[in-house]
């Protein structure tokens, strides 16, 4: 998730029982004309492996040049971005945007399989609109091209993130294609994936929202069931890679996010998050009240 799952929440969702690493997602035009960001969104830990760069671009001549690029880094697979409804990437025709070019992504994919020698996997959502819900011929698409996974969040572009995901076309693809299918949307709490498992076949979920200040889904540990202490560890945990990484003081800010997500649970009533977030130095405040 671009603005989250970096480097240092990655290897931490690693520990916690992740069993694959993703990049936030990469603008492939930063990475010709490189921008001081992306050194860091490159960046993994050996031991986050298998690990993916994730890529969003618009053609296969945009494209292509990066990921030959990315080769260097040595990542295990590559995944291509069809599922980002952002404006600014998907009305640029890049994420979701290309959802409607069925014959760019034919030619995207098969240049990535073919010119890169690495697994290339896909995410998608399930189509530009409601009356355009093209989930199974993009997949069926993608694995006549000879990508090695999907993994599908089942909302459409339109949807961005409103209503309910719809699991149910998860299962269709599932049964549409041979290679594994990876189920994503409102996986929220613990038992969500095992309904999602169940309901849909898919060979693994994917959490995004639900990771969050809650890294513990992945040993499927109920955060409810943690004391105050062992969250404050995490957090701990947590700002020193992420300190480490960005640099103390580039980081007060940026870690406000994760630190929200993490106090937002009954261990922390009584706790002014809003006032904690606008100190100088949100974590020592946190930690003075603590004493840790
Ligand atoms: C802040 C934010 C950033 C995201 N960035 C990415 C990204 O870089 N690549 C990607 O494939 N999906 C990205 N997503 C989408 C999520 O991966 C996921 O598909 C979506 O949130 C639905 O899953 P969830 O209900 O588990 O959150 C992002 C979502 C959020 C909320």
């Amino acid at each position: 998730m671009d603005g989250f799952s970096d480097q240092p929440f990655r290897t931490i969702c690693r520990e916690m029982g992740s069993s694959v690493s993703y990049t936030e997602f990469i603008n492939v035009l930063d990475l010709i004309k490189p921008h001081p960001y992306i050194l860091k969104r490159i960046t993994f830990d050996e031991a986050e492996r298998p690990v993916g760069f994730q890529l969003y671009g618009s053609s296969a001549d945009e494209i292509m040049p990066a990921a030959v690029k990315l080769l260097d880094q040595n990542p295990d697979f590559l995944d291509l971005n069809l599922g980002c409804s952002e404006r600014r990437v998907a009305s640029r025709g890049a994420g979701a945007g290309l959802l409607d070019h069925p014959e760019e992504i034919e030619k995207i994919a098969k240049e990535l399989v073919a010119q890169t020698g690495l697994p290339v996997t896909a995410k998608i959502r399930l189509g530009p609109d409601k009356t355009d819900l093209n989930y199974l011929e993009i997949s069926r698409l993608l694995q006549d091209c000879g990508i090695s996974l999907i993994a599908v969040h089942g909302r459409t572009r339109d949807q961005r993130w409103r209503e309910p995901a719809f699991w149910e076309p998860i299962a269709e693809v599932v049964q549409a294609v041979k290679i594994p299918v990876v189920g994503n949307g409102d996986i929220k709490e613990i038992v969500d994936i095992d309904r999602m498992l169940a309901q849909t076949g898919c060979a693994g979920v994917m959490i995004g929202r639900g990771a969050i200040g809650n890294p513990w889904i992945f040993s499927r540990v109920e955060k409810a069931m943690l004391s105050r202490k062992e969250i404050l560890a995490m957090i701990k945990k947590h700002w020193q890679r992420f300190s480490d990484f960005q640099g103390v003081n580039e980081s007060k800010v940026p870690f406000n996010k994760h630190l929200k997500a993490y106090l937002t649970s009954p261990q922390f009533f009584g706790v002014n998050i809003p006032q904690l977030l606008s100190e100088k130095d949100p974590v020592e405040e946190l930690f003075k009240i603590f004493n840790i």
